[in-house]
């Protein structure tokens, strides 16, 4: 088919994600026909570096042989089957390999097929052990602000992004918003490496108000990747483990952005060496090659829905694609890479470069702070360095920043005014130069324009 039909098609039918449709009209969906290592190729011969891992699924390249190899394999035996009643060897091999991330403290794993299902599934299970154990008055959920946990209609409730969320507020269930940490704006003038996580009085005191009624606390370990990577530190964490265990409180750690070395180690969660109650993984699970999601969780939540079936307590949830073979085989395939490799140590190394190398613009007087954790980096731009104070949203400085790079062989989808490195873990130091030249080059471009 010639491209112009194939645009012609597009226009006609699809309708993008995350997106105002009306932005094509000037930017058209770029035509991608090819994957390989951090490269993407487009129908008109462009090679564009994927500098966000196609929103933080791919960990070791696009079209990585390896995974894709174990794929093909699994593709000969079995595609899929219903998982309920039936059960195959990825899944128990892959549930095991999930368990063994919290060294078999969180043995239980339930298989969904996206992240923002696994949320739902994580306050549904949350929810119904309190039901089950006659506490049905434990049925609010407590999230921290600048929280993202998906779009669907429970995990949009326990998100905090007013722009994804305020046409839906009738919609929604009971949350607790919290007040948590902003390290770039601290309110107590400390630093990530000098605080005690004083915030978290305030975080307490909506908590205590509110104790008797809530079932579950979530929270993105570490890292707020949606809320512009906002990064803090695991001490707060740590006091929130720490209280909801005390109160009898479900803590719920998101680690469908962080999990998979992200943050430098294999969960977010270590950085605070912490148990929750629930995790949630999706996005690099499998390498970025196909839709899987998982929560894992304690023996004792398991027990309370175990019983006989006229007792009627059994978790009666379930998505057709629920552990598909497919899937588990490529998130096997992506453990396989992690035990075979030194891959931490090299997700720490090459997040070092990366920072280091944009450091000099922390001299620039737009560039509000760069923060880092393992292979992140973000540069926070604002339109007043000394006061913090951020660009009107309406110019959309991050946005046209973003253009402006994919013009230049770099995809950088903004996330508003900050502007982010998450790549593909193979990157090699080349592409990393390639990498930040192009987003400078975009930051100065648009900025000086202003
Ligand atoms: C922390 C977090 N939780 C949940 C989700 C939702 O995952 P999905 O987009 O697969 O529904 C995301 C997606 O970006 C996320 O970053």
């Amino acid at each position: 088919m010639k491209e112009k039909d194939i645009f012609d098609l597009e226009k006609r039918h699809i309708w993008h994600p995350c997106s105002q449709m009306s932005d094509y009209e000037e930017y058209p969906a770029t035509h991608i026909v090819k994957g390989n290592g951090v490269w993407l190729h487009t129908s008109d011969g462009r090679k564009i570096l994927d500098a966000i891992s196609s929103w933080w699924v791919n960990l070791f390249g696009h079209c990585n042989k390896f995974i894709s190899k174990k794929i093909k394999r699994q593709l000969e035996n079995l595609e899929h089957v219903i998982f309920a009643n039936y059960t195959h060897t990825p899944a128990i091999i892959l549930g095991k390999r999930l368990s063994s991330l919290f060294d078999d403290k969180l043995p239980k794993v339930f298989y969904a097929d996206n992240g923002s299902s696994a949320i739902e599934v994580a306050i549904k299970m949350s929810y119904h052990y309190w039901y089950n154990n006659n506490k049905k008055e434990k049925n609010l959920f407590g999230y921290i602000t600048g929280a993202y946990h998906g779009e669907t209609i429970g995990a949009l409730s326990v998100g905090d992004l007013t722009l994804y969320k305020k046409s839906y507020s009738p919609l929604l269930i009971k949350t607790l918003p919290l007040p948590g940490p902003d390290c770039f704006r601290c309110s107590y003038g400390k630093t990530r490496d000098n605080c005690n996580a004083e915030c978290f009085e305030k975080t307490k005191e909506n908590m205590d108000k509110n104790k008797d009624n809530l079932s579950a606390i979530i929270i993105e370990p570490i890292v707020q990747c949606a809320n512009g990577m906002s990064i803090y530190p695991p001490i707060f964490l740590k006091k929130i483990r720490d209280y909801t265990e005390k109160n009898d409180i479900h803590l719920i750690c998101d680690e469908i952005a962080s999990g998979f070395g992200r943050t430098g180690k294999m969960m977010a969660s270590h950085h605070a060496n912490i148990i929750p109650d629930f995790v949630t993984v999706s996005k690099g699970l499998t390498g970025g090659f196909l839709p899987l999601s998982a929560v894992l969780t304690k023996e004792k939540i398991y027990s309370a829905f175990y019983g006989t079936y006229v007792e009627q307590k059994a978790f009666l949830h379930s998505h057709s694609y629920t552990g598909n073979p497919l899937a588990c085989s490529a998130a096997c395939a992506v453990f396989e890479i992690f035990e075979k490799n030194n891959i931490l140590e090299m997700i720490n190394k090459k997040g070092k470069i990366i920072y280091e190398k944009v450091l000099d613009l922390l001299d620039y007087k737009y560039v509000g702070e760069i923060r880092t954790k393992g292979m992140i980096t973000a540069i926070e731009l604002v339109k007043d360095k000394k006061n913090k104070i951020s660009f009107d949203w309406k110019e959309r400085i991050g946005y046209k920043i973003y253009r402006e790079a994919e013009r230049n062989g770099v995809l950088l989808r903004n996330l508003g005014d900050v502007i982010y490195f998450m790549p593909p873990y193979i990157i090699n130091e080349k592409e990393i130069n390639f990498m930040i030249k192009v987003a400078k080059d975009a930051i100065f471009k648009i900025l000086n324009s202003i």
